[in-house]
């Protein structure tokens, strides 16, 4: 029998169905000689607001400096309190701490992995003034009570939509439920440039002037500096890039929804599998599943050339570069790290690498 290792991500074979279409669009940047801010960059903004069915879109430098830039965007008074899932990646949290802010950390629902709505009420204080969701995963959170809660308690909502390009919540696309929305185009996400990329999503024309401003060293007008400003720009190669990227975006997540359904249909109820309800489009950037022996699982799957990844492998709250949030305990978020395996769903994945995946899976006796 052939022997084909089955990798977890290739960013080469991801991109090489774009690659002439990539290569002509950068022989015609570096024709134009025009790097930064210009008809690229406007061009994708105004196709992926139309994309993500809002009014406006800013391209950033990445998906940190999108969160950092919507924070100071809603203009929340320093020192404020903002709510963040206990479970996301840490970038989530540098966006508080970095925009001087105190993040105040909810555990997500054991099913679904993201913000339990439910415990959110609780960890309001007189200081709140924002509510972080992430669609972790690529999953949508469950918006309905997420927005009544903001609307109860008059806090703004930013959604992190790093993982979730084009996911969906009752038909509506993450990223047009929140004041603002944060979006990373690091190479791995679904909608992935060719470098460092980032966006903001919002309806607010306020906040995307704001946005748009503080990308560009406080400025609009060259030289006339109205706040203190960042260099966080989108480079207009990588708008180049992304626009035709966008283009491909729903073909690429229906061919990870059909992996991911092949998964569902194969792996046994020994592994806790994402959970799937009516209205919420999973976009699936990462399939994961559950096992209470995962470094063992993923050594028997290493053994027959599977690989697979973690996310994460260590809670926020147990991270050094947080240690005001070390003698936290945040039992759901840490049960979910200890038990969580990113399985291949890439878009150069073939049914019968998913069929492979799951059979080895099945085949794990602990
Ligand atoms: C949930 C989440 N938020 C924010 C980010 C930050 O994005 P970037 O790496 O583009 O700064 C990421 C990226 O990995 C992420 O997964």
């Amino acid at each position: 029998m052939k022997h084909t290792m089955i990798e977890y991500d290739n960013l080469n074979k991801v991109n090489k169905p774009f690659a002439d279409e990539l290569k002509n669009a950068f022989r015609d940047v570096l024709d134009s000689g025009w790097f930064i801010l210009g008809k690229n960059v406007e061009l994708f903004e105004y196709e992926f607001a139309a994309y993500v069915g809002v009014r406006h879109c800013a391209g950033v430098a990445s998906g940190l400096d999108a969160l950092i830039l919507s924070i100071n965007a809603v203009d929340i008074p320093k020192g404020s309190e903002i709510i963040v899932p206990s479970n996301t990646y840490i970038a989530t949290i540098f966006s508080v701490v970095q925009t001087g802010n105190t993040p105040v950390l909810v555990e997500p629902d054991i099913r679904t992995y993201n913000i339990n709505p439910d415990l959110i009420e609780a960890a309001i204080t007189k200081n709140t003034r924002a509510i972080i969701v992430v669609h972790l995963y690529g999953k949508p959170c469950d918006m309905d009570p997420i927005l009544s809660i903001c609307k109860k308690h008059k806090l703004y909502l930013i959604e992190d939509c790093a993982q979730a390009h084009g996911a969906s919540y009752m038909g509506k696309m993450t990223g047009s439920f929140g004041d603002i929305a944060a979006f990373s185009f690091y190479p791995s996400k679904n909608l992935g440039c060719l470098g460092d990329g980032g966006a903001v999503t919002t309806n607010n024309p306020d906040f995307i002037n704001k946005v748009k401003m503080l990308r560009n060293y406080g400025s609009n007008i060259k030289y006339n500096n109205i706040y203190v400003g960042m260099n966080s720009r989108l480079d207009e190669i990588q708008a180049t890039f992304l626009r035709i990227k966008l283009r491909h975006l729903d073909a690429i997540t229906e061919h990870k929804r059909c992996l991911a359904k092949i998964y569902h249909e194969k792996i046994n109820d020994k592994f806790i599998l994402p959970y799937e309800k009516e209205g919420f489009k999973d976009v699936y950037h990462i399939f994961n599943i559950r096992h209470e022996l995962r470094d063992e699982l993923r050594q028997h799957l290493l053994m027959h050339d599977i690989r697979t990844e973690i996310h994460y492998p260590i809670a926020p709250n147990r991270q050094k570069a947080l240690t005001f949030l070390n003698h936290l305990s945040f039992p759901v978020s840490e049960e979910i790290h200890r038990t969580t395996l990113s399985l291949p769903v890439s878009t150069f994945h073939s049914v019968d690498d998913i069929n492979k995946v799951a059979a080895v899976l099945n085949s794990f006796h602990a």
